[in-house]
């Protein structure tokens, strides 16, 4: 069985401009495809709940800020600096990480070497790709990443519970803010495809299959070595 969670998104991709309707359509399926893979939690053993839990912690705490920091410095408008910069405040005054850290603690979750080497990498191809900072493609991916990460909170949340966790704000937070937050990131796209010469290509989407990856891999872990 699958976790469907396919309702609130689809209602949130309305308002935004054409141009950026077909990205916003791909970055959908995309999301709609990962969570048609997720393990139903009633069939994982406590163990693959909390490395689960332990795995996109691992992932999360130290590198969205990271991430979101390089498309910062990676866009040429205005428009989408300005959008980037209030979405970094706050992640940084509202201590996201330490907030995810808190979470993963309650959940007997916190990460080990072993999380640590399971997303090591697909992590680093995305740091890879980062590195380029090319400022559309790293936007697209941080879209797709933001709506991931706002539908996959009731499914996180759940792994939590049933590590007898009650701390919530971690997931209350990012269930509501990444809405907003995606929205937010396609208007800035807009602004920096209205400053490119080339219509959207194939190559757009880069970052978001290198994400794809390491969400897989949060997901459903690696064999060992
Ligand atoms: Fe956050």
């Amino acid at each position: 069985m699958t976790i469907e969670a396919r309702q609130p998104y689809a209602a949130t991709m309305t308002s935004t401009l054409s141009r950026t309707a077909p990205i916003q359509e791909h970055i959908d399926g995309a999301i709609q495809e990962l969570f048609a893979s997720l393990p139903n939690p009633d069939r994982l053993s406590a163990e693959e709940q909390c490395a689960i839990i332990a795995r996109y912690t691992a992932v999360l705490e130290g590198n969205f800020i990271y991430w979101m920091t390089a498309a910062y410095l990676s866009v040429a408008s205005t428009e989408a600096h300005a959008i980037i910069r209030s979405n970094l405040l706050e992640e940084v005054r509202d201590n996201h990480p330490g907030m995810l850290r808190r979470f993963a603690v309650a959940a007997r979750s916190i990460p080990t070497d072993r999380d640590a080497l399971a997303v090591s990498r697909h992590l680093h191809g995305v740091r890879e790709f980062v590195g380029h900072l090319s400022g559309a493609r790293i936007v697209i991916m941080m879209a797709f990443f933001e709506g991931f990460i706002q539908r996959f909170m009731p499914y996180l949340e759940d792994l939590a519970k049933r590590q007898g966790s009650s701390e919530t704000q971690y997931t209350d937070v990012h269930g509501v803010c990444d809405i907003a937050h995606t929205q937010e990131l396609f208007h800035a796209l807009e602004a920096e495809l209205a400053l490119m010469d080339t219509p959207p290509t194939a190559a757009l989407f880069e970052g978001v299959g290198l994400l794809r990856a390491l969400l897989l891999t949060i997901v459903h872990g690696v064999e060992e070595r």
